[in-house]
């Protein structure tokens, strides 16, 4: 149902004309409807373009509060609509393909004892030694179009930087790579409009293969691993030997493991990419700032610079699905066994209460604890591997064009209509030839 300014608790100032939620208008710009639904609405119950019914948080507190609520489940079986097969949430293609023990679909303790092994392996020493491997990845895709003075960023630069990193790292063959890029392309140009990437043929295809190559590769890993550990093993290698008291991980854990780790590592690390250039491009002052520094040699204003781009236009727009196990109030609202509740990290990053000014980009904004990762258990694992990318990614292409603009009215440009995820179909930028 539409929201409505009687939707506004008593005592509100009047409320104006209600936004509407999930159009084409919504999609480049939500910023305005969550500042409402803040305002008057903080946990607002709404149906989403698929039909399901959800609710929507929109406050730092109660989104916070919300991430942390054990009562709040990760498993779609508690999703009420979920046994009438009207609930299509999740990733497309998850459930013909078995990948329900991911760790974004799960509780605690199986939660627990999966995320334990996979930091064992997946650890922040790994991602910092692959600092030099994601360099060189970035100056040779930065190669491929420096000289033609013109490029899309989002088609030759954001979108395979991330899946490249991944295969890398968790130890597919090169000569494989151009295949995973294949499938991450059709499941990144078929994300509809508040379906979050609704079941498509292609797009479940894609996940089948993708699948079917990760199992295979584990099998074919598993059966080659020699007794001790290599120091430069990948990262497959390392889940399957990761052990926790004894306990290792399932081939088929392995297998929804590494899965989860591409599908989650990668539209997101393109939108960081795609969203942070963009607000770089549209604040000459604040990308001077940035390049200057780098060019002085200092990192510090690029770290607090990409949660400042994190925060004010991150790449998960809506954290992924909740369902309340049992009854619960949150925001004065009571939330029904079997509800969905979505967080929205991008209104609660904005939101007044907790940031100083949260519609201005601020590149040396200090207190800056945003949402944009998530909070809680189910807290980004990648988020050292994301920053490694999202720094390399803007220092580089700062450092090798630094006279980078739009090349398109910014009205022209059109963002994907995902639920979950927030970024640009395509970013057209020219600059002098490197
Ligand atoms: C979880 C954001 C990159 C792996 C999450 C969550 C958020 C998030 C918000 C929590 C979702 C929820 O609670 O519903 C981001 C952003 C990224 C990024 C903004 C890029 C800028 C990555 C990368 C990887 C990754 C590069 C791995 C290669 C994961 C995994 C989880 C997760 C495995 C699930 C953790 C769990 O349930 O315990 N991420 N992510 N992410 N992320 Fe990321």
């Amino acid at each position: 149902p539409d929201i409505t300014a009687a939707d506004a608790p008593a005592g509100c100032p009047a409320a104006g004309p209600a936004p509407a939620l999930f159009t084409w208008e919504f999609a480049s710009d939500p910023y305005p409807a969550y500042a409402w639904l803040r305002e008057h609405a903080p946990v607002h119950r709404t149906e989403l373009p698929s039909g399901v019914e959800a609710w929507l948080v929109t406050r730092y507190t109660e989104a916070r509060q919300a991430l942390a609520d054990g009562r709040l489940s990760k498993n779609p079986v508690h999703h009420s609509e979920a046994a009438h097969g009207k609930g299509k949430v999740g990733i497309p293609g998850e459930r013909s393909a078995n990948l329900m023990t991911h760790l974004l679909n799960i509780d605690p303790p199986d939660h627990t004892r999966l995320r334990r092994l996979v930091s064992k392996a997946f650890t922040p020493r790994r991602v910092a030694a692959f600092a030099p491997r994601v360099q060189e990845l970035t100056d040779r895709l930065i190669d491929g179009f420096a000289e033609r003075g013109e490029a899309d960023l989002i088609h030759e630069f954001a979108f395979p930087l991330p899946i490249y990193a991944i295969c890398d790292l968790l130890g597919v063959p090169r000569e494989d790579q151009d295949d995973f890029r294949d499938w991450a392309g059709m499941m990144l140009r078929h994300t509809k409009a508040g379906q979050g990437g609704g079941p498509r043929g292609g797009v479940a295809k894609s996940v089948k293969k993708m699948r079917g190559y990760l199992a295979e590769l584990i099998h074919r890993k598993r059966a080659s691993l020699g007794a001790t550990a290599e120091p430069d093993e990948d990262l497959i290698s390392a889940l399957i030997r990761a052990s926790d008291h004894g306990e290792q991980l399932t081939e088929n854990e392995a297998a929804a493991m590494a899965f989860i780790l591409l599908f989650a590592g990668f539209e997101t690390t393109v939108n960081l990419i795609g969203n942070g250039i963009y607000a770089l491009l549209r604040h000459p002052a604040q990308r001077e700032l940035l390049q200057k520094s780098i060019e002085a040699g200092d990192t510090e204003l690029l770290a607090t610079g990409v949660e400042e781009l994190l925060r004010y236009d991150g790449p998960v727009e809506l954290a992924t699905w909740r369902f309340a196990t049992e009854e619960l109030t949150l925001g004065g609202q009571r939330i029904a066994v079997g509800d969905p509740v979505l967080v929205v990290l991008a209104a609660a990053d904005r939101d007044p209460a907790r940031f100083t000014e949260p519609d201005v980009l601020d590149l040396t904004r200090r207190d800056n604890q945003h949402l944009g990762y998530g909070h809680g258990i189910h807290y980004c694992l990648g988020a050292p591997l994301a920053r490694l990318e999202g720094q390399t990614a803007l220092a580089t292409l700062l450092t090798r064009l630094p006279d980078i603009r739009l090349a398109a009215e910014p009205d022209d440009l059109r963002w994907r209509g995902g639920l979950i995820m927030r970024g640009l179909r395509s970013l057209p930028v020219e600059f002098t030839p490197d």
